[in-house]
């Protein structure tokens, strides 16, 4: 069997994932059970980053341990891409033993090979891109340095590090660039590859020394391993590779490294250098698609349109979030999404076209046929031209397919879709009905059954659920297999078919814009309904223990008291305006379920509600004497 690896980038933890996130990974999946189906031996592999300056900073942040921090987010990554229905064979994370032993054996390899000197490094570096730049390569905003992919500040780092001899693989990686033109695409993004290989490479620091959350480097353990080395290595790690358990080194080379954009140079240029150094075959291809913008923004935590995919998945569903993204971002280019442009999807392509022509279809072999899959009757009319365009469909849609042109691939789907429409219309099976000519009406219902097998087939690696629900409804339970894809006639006569409902409800788009509008509205004078406010337990507790939490001006830690709840402790920034003593003994108001945080290693179980004006802070208390625990409503 024909072996098959695809790879995601695996992303940082630094935050929670988003639709862009989801995007590469449901690309992936496309890509993935399509080769599944077309009978490959498929490995898909995506995970996590976990190492690096940036992690660390975001846990610190958090008051988290990150360690903690990292199993946390690891799990939101795991717990979305099982919600989206994807279908990877293994998740890495960079802080998994096994993958430090790779890293290790890998790091020693490119040693062995001479590739690594120890010298002193100087230059710019973006924390959260983990991106080393030199002084030509940073921008400048506003008398700042800044980071030219992400423009964020950059910080000056002078480190005495360890090298990897990049230059040295500057014509080796040319000549691969002319030997394979494929190697990257899209084309224009290998374009820009190859102006860097013209300018020459520079060697790159592959080690750090101010911090310590990474795996160490051999033979050194002073400094740990370059985020971006350790992270590139995992796509051979999580094969097994320099281990025991290596047997899965079969699916190397990749197949594909499919990546966005900003991280070409890291998978096209460091990566193949790397592996050549450490004498590994190299990927067969890396793709770098686009960036996707909500609503026209760039996705961003602070501009708050970090869109959770599953919004979407619970609104419309799996299926209608995976086709609009593959239709309507061309897959290579960036894209806008929109709920807006969602849901014109859903209406015209999903519900008008495809829903409908099953609906119909099955309608009539329900009313004519006492919904038995008709015999395929008598040939004539537009049938051999249905033919035709099936073959030529099915081909063309394999075609892109395998050359990763997801996009036009879906559309001639549809443009198959549209075809099969016109032919029923021309074909007019309630006329030959009438007509009581049995022969032609069994005839034209096989064949539009047909055909939308082969839209089901071919519709699957985008929707599963729908693909196999719409098989089931024509009486298709066979095995997924090409040959029912590539040949006519498959269907079998006599099988039983499912009427039903609609694949797919219709939404009506004013609704929602108004629906839209009366929330942006709401937004924006901060409103909130009676039950988001309902669910704020708010509670008089009382202050039994107080004490200045050591190493912070800030913090007080105290024991409360808050009646049925029990005791609980609260750690609050009060220290600048009461004393402990001051504070034992006060009813005060705290939120009582509040999820609990960490501050300084600290779990603080509640809030405490305390007016502020400038400087000036005071606690909320109640008037007169109540027993702690008491309700606020
Ligand atoms: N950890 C590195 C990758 C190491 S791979 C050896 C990293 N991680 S990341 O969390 O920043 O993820 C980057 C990837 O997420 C992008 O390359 C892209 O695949 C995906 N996307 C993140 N935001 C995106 C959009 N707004 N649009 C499309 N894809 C996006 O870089």
């Amino acid at each position: 069997m024909k072996k098959f690896y695809i790879t995601t980038p695996i992303y940082y933890v630094n935050a929670e994932p988003h639709i862009g996130s989801a995007y590469t990974t449901i690309m992936a999946d496309i890509v993935a059970r399509y080769k599944r189906m077309m009978g490959y031996d498929v490995f898909f592999l995506t995970g996590t980053d976990e190492h690096g300056l940036k992690i660390l900073q975001s846990a610190k942040k958090k008051g988290k341990d990150v360690r903690e921090f990292c199993d946390e987010l690891a799990g939101k990554f795991k717990e979305l891409w099982k919600d989206l229905k994807i279908t990877n064979d293994y998740f890495i994370r960079t802080t998994d033993p096994d993958h430090e032993e790779t890293v290790k054996f890998f790091v020693r390899k490119m040693v062995e090979n001479g590739d690594v000197y120890k010298g002193k490094y100087s230059g710019w570096y973006c924390v959260h891109c983990e991106t080393y730049y030199d002084e030509d390569e940073v921008e400048e905003i506003d008398g700042k340095k800044v980071c030219p992919v992400c423009k964020r500040e950059v910080k000056w780092v002078e480190e005495e590090n360890y090298f990897f001899k990049l230059s040295k693989y500057n014509e080796p990686l040319k000549k691969l660039f002319e030997e394979n033109p494929d190697f990257v695409e899209p084309e224009f993004r290998k374009n820009e590859m190859l102006k860097i290989l013209e300018k020459g490479l520079k060697d790159i620091s592959i080690t750090r020394t101010t911090f310590k959350w990474g795996i160490p480097f051999p033979g050194d353990e002073k400094h740990v391993i370059y985020v971006w080395v350790d992270a590139l290595i995992n796509y051979v790690s999580a094969l097994g590779y320099g281990r025991k358990d290596s047997e899965k080194m079969k699916y190397w080379p990749a197949d594909v490294h499919l990546i966005g954009k900003e991280i070409n140079r890291f998978h096209s240029l460091i990566w193949p250098a790397m592996l050549m150094s450490a004498g590994l075959d190299l990927p067969r291809k890396v793709f770098a698609h686009g960036w996707l913008t909500v609503n026209g923004q760039k996705i961003s935590k602070s501009l708050g349109n970090a869109v959770d995919p599953r919004e979407f998945v619970k609104k419309y569903g799996n299926d209608v979030v995976r086709y609009y993204l593959v239709r309507d971002i061309v897959f290579g280019k960036d894209g806008d999404f929109s709920e807006e442009k969602l849901v014109n999807r859903l209406n015209a392509d999903l519900a008008n076209d495809y829903g409908n022509l099953l609906h119909r279809t099955l309608a009539m072999v329900k009313k004519y046929f006492n919904s038995s899959v008709p015999s395929p009757g008598k040939s004539g009319g537009m049938d051999d031209e249905l033919k035709k365009r099936t073959e030529e469909t099915v081909n063309s849609y394999i075609e892109l397919m395998d050359s990763l042109r997801l996009t036009e691939a879906v559309e001639k789907v549809w443009e198959y879709i549209s075809f099969l429409n016109t032919y029923f219309d021309r074909e007019r099976p309630w006329i030959l009905a009438k007509e009581k000519n049995e022969e032609r009406l069994s005839a034209v219902l096989y064949n539009t059954l047909e055909g939308i097998l082969k839209v089901a087939m071919m519709a699957m690696p985008i929707m599963p659920d729908t693909s196999e629900k719409v098989l089931r409804r024509i009486g298709f339970n066979e095995e997924i297999k090409p040959e029912p894809l590539t040949s006519w006639g498959v269907l079998k006569s006599g099988s039983r078919a499912i009427h039903g409902k609609p694949l797919f409800e219709k939404i009506d788009v004013k609704k929602l814009k108004k629906v839209a509008e009366v929330k942006k509205l709401e937004e924006k004078d901060n409103i909130i309904t009676i039950d988001e406010f309902g669910k704020v337990d708010l509670r008089v507790a009382k202050i039994l223990k107080a004490e200045r939490v050591e190493g912070s001006e800030k913090l007080i830690k105290m024991e409360i008291d808050v009646g049925e709840l029990g005791k609980r402790t609260l750690v609050g920034g009060l220290a600048k305006h009461y004393t402990p003593e001051e504070l034992v003994g006060k009813l005060i108001i705290v939120v009582a379920n509040l999820k609990p945080r960490k501050l300084f290693g600290i779990e603080s179980q509640g809030m405490l509600l305390a007016a502020k004006i400038g400087d000036k802070m005071k606690l909320l208390t109640v008037e007169g004497e109540i027993e702690p625990g008491a309700k606020i409503s």
